[in-house]
Parts: structure tokens; sequence; C-alpha cells
């Protein structure tokens, strides 16, 4: 999205500070940084990720391996896996970072075993990250499940260095336990951010998508175009619609993409997104994690 000048990464290794449950498949991991990479990932945008590799992290006890994966999570875990950056704190000696991961295979599985004082390898910051454009006055966040992680890190950076900056947060997930944005908010941003919710079985907030919640408000509260900014991470079909609206309303959106990713440098082409040239009818590939994953949603051809 951003041609901006290369940014430093590198291959690091972290210490594991926390790792611990916050919902019913839901976790949060502390990393801690030291020396070059603490002064590098004290840098690390909202929307930026890391690669963890879980190579070497065991399985849990067979009583807690959920019975869908009791075959598949005994394979090796070759690739590293991607995760977004959740919370980023600096001082002058040490970063540490926090993911917050949900379990849905093998590697997620294995990396509930990792504990406090062992060490993982990372290969971080990648990816472009989000950017906020200047003179935009509203923010306009729309989270739909694990898409809340890179969310909630830039609400830390909007209520921290854009403090005249409205945010309105629509955070969407299919039960209360797992509105993960809502939960893991901290302060002084829950205090600063007003703050619209949806689950799809009506368990907290509206009943519904959240997606249709953030259409109404619109209707009903007109903004100007060109001070209000869109940011938006999760499911490619929310994604879409969050897209469609921006559109409608010709305002600027940025959305975070996922993709299947082998290397997560740029190497092996796995995480392919289909993009639009500007002013002409072609499109191109980009790559998700070296282009993106935060594309403009002018340029982004949805695959649905
Ligand atoms: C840029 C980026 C940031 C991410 N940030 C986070 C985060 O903050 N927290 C988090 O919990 N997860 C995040 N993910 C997704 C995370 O990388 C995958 O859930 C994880 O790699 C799954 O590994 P696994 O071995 O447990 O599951 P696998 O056995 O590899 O896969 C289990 C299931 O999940 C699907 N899956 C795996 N990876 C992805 C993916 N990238 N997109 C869509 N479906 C996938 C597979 O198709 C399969 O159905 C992110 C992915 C990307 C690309
Ligand atoms: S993950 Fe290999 S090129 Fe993007």
């Amino acid at each position: 999205m951003h041609n901006e000048i290369e940014k430093p990464k590198g291959n690091f290794t972290a210490e594991i500070c926390s790792n611990h449950q916050v919902g019913p498949k839901f976790y949060r991991l502390g990393l801690e940084f030291s020396a070059r990479a603490a002064k590098i990932f004290a840098k690390a945008k909202p929307g930026q990720f890391l690669e963890l590799d879980l190579s070497s992290a065991a399985l849990p006890p067979s009583e807690v391996i959920p019975a869908e994966l009791a075959d598949a999570c005994r394979r090796k875990i070759l690739l590293r896996r991607p995760f977004s950056f959740f919370n980023v704190a600096t001082d002058s000696e040490r970063t540490t970072l926090d993911i917050l991961y949900c379990v849905l295979g093998a590697g997620t599985l294995r990396m509930t075993t990792l504990s406090k004082g062992e060490s993982i390898s990372i290969i971080g910051p990648l990816g472009n990250g989000f950017c906020v454009p200047q003179g935009k006055q509203t923010a306009l966040l729309v989270a739909g499940g694990m898409g809340a992680p890179p969310l909630l890190h830039l609400t830390e950076t909007l209520v921290g260095d854009y403090p005249d900056i409205r945010i309105i947060a629509f955070a969407g997930a299919k039960t209360k336990e797992e509105l993960l944005f809502e939960t893991q908010l901290d302060r002084p941003a829950a205090e600063k951010i007003e703050r619209i919710t949806a689950t799809d079985d009506g368990s907290a907030g509206y009943r519904g998508f959240i997606t249709d919640c953030f259409t109404k408000w619109l209707k009903e509260n007109p903004v100007t175009a060109d001070e209000t900014m869109i940011y938006s991470c999760g499911p490619e079909e929310m994604l879409a619609k969050v897209a469609q609206t921006a559109k409608e309303k010709n305002i600027d959106c940025q959305i975070s993409m996922e993709r299947l990713m082998a290397c997560g440098i740029g190497l092996c082409q796995s995480c392919a997104v289909e993009c639009r040239v500007e002013g002409e009818g072609q499109t191109v590939y980009k790559l998700c994690c070296k282009d993106g994953p935060v594309f403009d949603t002018k340029e982004v051809v949805f695959k649905l």
C-alpha cells in the first residue's frame, strides 16, 4: 500500500515472559526482547506481524488435546506461523510484545505449552502496518473475531500519538466469550473509545453482523469523508462488506488481510492478493507478507 523505505527486520531470539488463557480457545503470549531486537521491535507498527518458530514446542498432555486435533497435532511444525502484535511496550533496555492467539491447529496448540523463561526464534517485524494520514479527525475501527489484535494495537497508537482523533470501534464475534476486542482492551484506550458490539448469538450487544451495525451507524451519523479513516481486520467476507460501505461513502479504508504464509518474507509467493492497477483495467498479484498485510480497499479484489 505505501512505498515506504524498507524497515529493519531480522531473525531474533525472544524470551517468553507469560502465556496464559484468556478465553475459550484464546491465549495471550508475552515475549521479551533485549539489545538490538528491543530497539527494532519498539518501533513495530500496528498491523505488522512476526513469524514464530514452533518446531521445538511440545504438545500439551493428551487429555487436553481437543478430539478434532488429535491426529493433526502429531505432525512436525516445519513452517513458522504468523501473528500480529497486540501490545508493544518498551523501556530503555527491553521491549515486551504480546500476541493474542486462537488455538486452531497443530502450531497454536503447541504454542500453549511455551512457558516463562523459554527462548523462541522470531522473524520480524514484517509487513507494512496501518498508517494515519494527515488531517483525519475520526477513526472507525471494525474488528471481526481474531481480527481484534492488530486493531487493539492500533487503538494504543491512536490514543497515545493522536489524542485529538475520535475513535469509534465496532467489534463483532460469534459469542460474548469470543469478543476479544472488548475483553482485552486496556486502559486508557478503553476510556477514550466509543464502542459498539455485535455477536452472532446475541449474547452481547446487537444480535447479528457487526457490519450491519457499522452501516447503520454511518447512516445515522454522517461523517466528513475527507476527515475520516476506516480500519478493519477480520474474515474476508467481513472485509469485503466494510470495503463496499467505504466505497459508497467515499471514505478511505485500510484493511489487514490474512493469507496462508509459508515464508513470511516474500520468497515463496504463497500469499498472493489480487490487486487492481490504478487507472488501468488490469490486476496484479501483490504479496500479503511483503506488500501487506495492510491494503487500501480500493485496490483489493476480494476472493469470495
Ligand atoms: C499477517 C497475519 C497475522 C495473524 N495474526 C494472528 C493473531 O494475531 N492471532 C491469531 O490467533 N492468529 C493470527 N493469524 C493466523 C495464524 O497465523 C494461524 O491461525 C496459525 O498460523 C494457525 O497455525 P496452526 O498450526 O495452529 O493451524 P494450521 O494447522 O496451520 O491451520 C488450522 C486451520 O486454520 C487455517 N489457517 C491457518 N492459517 C491461516 C491464515 N493465515 N488465514 C486463514 N486461515 C488460516 C487453516 O487453513 C486450517 O483450516 C495471523 C495470520 C496472518 C497471515
Ligand atoms: S509468505 Fe512467502 S511470499 Fe508471502
